[in-house]
């Protein structure tokens, strides 16, 4: 008797996912895509490599033993709610892979995607000193590191918990010389000269209102990390207040704000940003220049 060919088993375990009402956007975007890492995870496959070629897999056959282990997995997700990243303990972003876990949100910053370009025009020189502002596990402060190979990085967050996990993926990825990791409650804990060429921040920005209705996966992630007060904005105020005198001349700020754009120009009325499009739109990642906030301080 064939067994079960990979086609059904991801199909079926889609369904599953699809049925179950679960809640996607935790380093997977749908019940297809959630079901196709899982069944790839089970059979001990490489990820990147097989989701490359998932057509070509179709007519494989799933060994009985990764058929035991998917239907664990699935089981699991289904009565747990936790996000698939967490009971694998790890994530993947913008091709890499990142050691993930309760201590801090699944990696997913649309920041990511920003990037490759160099964030040009507005990145004028490679940048020589970059701060990571609530790196959570650090995923976009290891990722500025091996975007710009002569940069020093320098990552913050005031979740202890974090930092370890944050510590744990520098190491991995043999980062431990040029990105330095400090709690701090934002610039707080900084040396009082250090200026930087680029600031990234994917700060907690969910609003009061969708914190309370937020879907059973996203509790299992730290509400610190989340939570953004009434509109969403508190942390981003005094990010704003505090950057200008953290910035070198010539530098950027970088800041995720997800679907908060109506609150963010309520709060900041007339400063003039930049919205940088991304996957989820041009509306939820914003670059203001030194120069900007400088003359709005
Ligand atoms: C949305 S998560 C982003 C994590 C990571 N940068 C990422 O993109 O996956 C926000 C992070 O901000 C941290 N955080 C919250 N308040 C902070 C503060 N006042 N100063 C520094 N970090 C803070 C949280 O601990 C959390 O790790």
């Amino acid at each position: 008797m064939p067994g079960v060919r990979f086609s059904q088993a991801w199909r079926d375990t889609a369904q599953r996912l699809a049925d179950a009402g679960l809640s996607f956007g935790q380093g997977t975007e749908d019940a297809s895509q959630e079901a196709a890492w899982m069944l790839v995870h089970s059979l001990g496959w490489p990820l990147l490599e097989s989701f490359a070629r998932l057509p070509a897999l179709q007519r494989r056959v799933v060994p009985e033993a990764a058929l035991r282990r998917l239907h664990e997995l699935l089981e699991q997700r289904l009565r747990t709610r936790r996000p698939l990243a967490y009971l694998l303990g790890e994530a993947w972003l913008h091709g890499q892979r990142f050691l993930c876990d309760e201590r801090a949100i699944v990696p997913r910053s649309l920041i990511a995607e920003l990037l490759d370009q160099g964030l040009e025009p507005w990145l004028r020189a490679a940048p020589a000193r970059i701060a990571d502002i609530c790196t959570g596990g650090a995923s976009l402060a290891i990722l500025a590191a091996q975007r710009w190979p002569g940069a020093e990085v320098t990552a913050c967050d005031i979740s202890e918990p974090a930092l370890q996990l944050a510590r744990a993926n520098v190491e991995w990825h043999g980062l431990d010389r040029r990105v330095h990791l400090l709690r701090s409650d934002l610039f707080e804990a900084f040396e009082p000269e250090q200026r930087f060429d680029l600031v990234l921040c994917n700060p907690p920005y969910v609003n009061e209102s969708s914190m309370r209705a937020l879907p059973r996966e996203f509790l299992h992630e730290p509400r610190l990390a989340l939570a953004g007060g009434d509109d969403g904005m508190d942390l981003v105020r005094r990010l704003l207040r505090e950057a200008p005198a953290r910035l070198r001349p010539q530098g950027v700020l970088v800041v995720e704000i997800g679907h908060e754009r109506a609150h963010f120009e309520a709060a900041f009325p007339r400063l003039p940003v930049h919205w940088l499009p991304v996957s989820a739109g041009d509306d939820a990642v914003f670059l203001v220049e030194a120069a900007a906030l400088e003359a709005r301080a």
